[in-house]
């Protein structure tokens, strides 16, 4: 990606990069999604990838790498313990965050499980700028409960807010205060905020948690897994920042924290994860539990292929011209939604566009789930994977009562490097005709539910015959198109 000006007027993103190896895909025709979506009970995370033409559930893992992570991987070290690749990654970790100490696990879900058996006590509370769904299942598991402390922004749908992933700073004191410090484990911040719609935070507000951090003696606990897009809109977005580079950034945001976890299936287009730190007698406390599950601490549960593919991949991310293509395509994107009227997430942020079910659905009420319902309606009429991301992802009250979510996002993510620009204009094509006809869609309800992280597993049924008549509106406007 570049600031490449067009002569004739249409601004596209323009790539930076080219392809040398594709994988062929498959856009079946309604007829067969239709039956596929009943297959996987209405829940995307259940269709098969045969059956899917653009894959937008998430950006974990699926990310394109570059042929020099290709390259590295064919130099992997592998042993057990004290293998080269680990100590090449190791030593870029510490580079680039500028902490001693560095743990590799197996992904990041997997530093949540290591921090919080460490730092949750039973009772204590994490306040964060918003949750993410393991995050708070491993906060919760230990006895912690989270506490949200996003700024009147966060939750509008449309704003112009550059930065809606910043914590209230009234209302961390006022929380801390309210509880007692005793009662706090630390402070989370989350980088490019998921569940809100992939929203940065700014520099200068991470640096006002640190104070509050400060003022109590708590540590600030930064998740980097969504790290590379909140760098881009720090460039971009904040004065001070506009003469710093990516990795001065980097520097300046790991020097605020405490502890830096990341998920390697975002971070630097591998897959694997890992924590760091100044702090020895937390690196030490968290260390013990890594060989009993991760793996020993020179791999940590990764391939060493991955650990090398991740080494070039964080050095990468580094790159002002390699991390601007997701959010300028996110923002293509999201911009052309809005120009045909789909209500959408703004300003658009990193990870996907987001489309706003609760708006686009108005006629569902949140327990029909119509994030959940407008996932399964794009599916149907587009090969299009998105990802339910509202009350169907939340885990019901200790009362079984539904806990509504904030908002109700069909989270179209970006998998870097991965679509081209028409493929994304086919999505948008087709989102815009379902809006037209939105009326169609009607709700889901679970039939089976697990009890934590439901949304991966769980079965839901249609409330009606609306998918056949989608399916079939479908074909009247299409004829034989798929
Ligand atoms: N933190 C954030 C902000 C995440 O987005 C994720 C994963 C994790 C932690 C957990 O990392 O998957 O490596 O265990 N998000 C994926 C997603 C699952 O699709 O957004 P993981």
């Amino acid at each position: 990606m570049s600031e490449v000006k067009f002569y004739y007027g249409e601004e596209v993103p323009l790539e930076m990069h080219k392809v040398r190896i594709v994988q062929k895909i498959n856009l079946k025709p309604v007829e067969r999604r239709l039956e596929a979506i009943e297959e996987a009970g209405f829940n995307t995370f259940l269709l098969k990838n045969d059956d899917i033409f653009m894959d937008m559930l998430t950006d974990s893992g699926v990310n394109a790498m570059s042929d020099k992570q290709q390259a590295a991987m064919l130099e992997a070290d592998d042993s057990y313990a004290g293998s080269t690749t680990f100590t090449k990654l190791d030593n870029k970790v510490r580079e680039i965050f500028k902490k001693e100490f560095f743990l590799p696990m197996h992904q990041g879900r997997a530093c949540e499980n290591i921090i919080s058996q460490v730092f949750v006590q039973p009772g204590t509370i994490v306040p964060m700028n918003y949750h993410f769904t393991t995050t708070k299942a491993h906060i919760v598991i230990n006895g912690g409960t989270v506490e949200e402390i996003f700024t009147d922004e966060a939750l509008k749908i449309t704003s112009e807010h550059p930065f809606k992933g910043n914590m209230d700073i009234d209302k961390l004191n006022a929380l801390i205060e309210e509880h007692g410090r005793e009662k706090i484990s630390f402070v989370r911040v989350e980088a490019g905020t998921n569940l809100i719609g992939g929203q940065p935070f700014a520099l200068e507000n991470l640096e006002e948690v640190r104070q509050v951090c400060d003022k109590y003696d708590l540590m600030l606990v930064l998740d980097a897994s969504l790290l590379a897009d909140n760098l881009y809109f720090i460039k971009q977005r904040e004065e001070k920042c506009k003469e710093m580079s990516i990795k001065e950034i980097t520097g300046a945001i790991s020097d605020l924290c405490d502890i830096v976890y990341f998920s390697a299936r975002k971070l630097g287009c591998a897959r694997g994860g890992g924590v760091c730190t100044n702090n020895k007698e937390a690196y030490l406390k968290m260390r013990e539990l890594v060989p009993l599950y991760e793996g020993f601490l020179t791999y940590g549960g990764m391939s060493v292929r991955e650990m090398e593919a991740l080494t070039i991949g964080l050095e990468e991310t580094m790159e002002e011209n390699m991390i601007n293509q997701g959010p300028q395509f996110i923002a293509y994107m999201t911009d052309e939604l809005v120009k045909k009227g789909v209500p959408v997430v703004t300003p658009a942020g990193g990870l996907g566009c987001h489309l706003n079910a609760m708006e686009f659905l108005d006629h569902l009420p949140q327990t029909k789930y119509p994030a959940g319902a407008l996932a399964a309606a794009l599916y149907l009429v587009s090969g299009v994977r998105g990802m339910e991301r509202g009350t169907l992802s939340e885990q019901r009250e200790e009362d079984g009562s539904e806990t509504l979510a904030h908002m109700e996002l069909l989270r179209l993510a970006m998998p870097r490097r991965v679509y081209t620009l028409s493929q994304v204009k086919y999505a948008v094509d087709r989102i815009a005709w379902l809006y037209e006809n939105r009326d169609l869609i009607g709700g889901l309800t679970y039939v089976e539910e697990p009890k934590v992280l439901r949304f991966f597993f769980g079965r839901l049924e249609a409330n009606s015959n609306w998918p056949e008549q989608l399916a079939a509106k479908f074909r009247e406007d299409f004829g034989e198109s798929l």
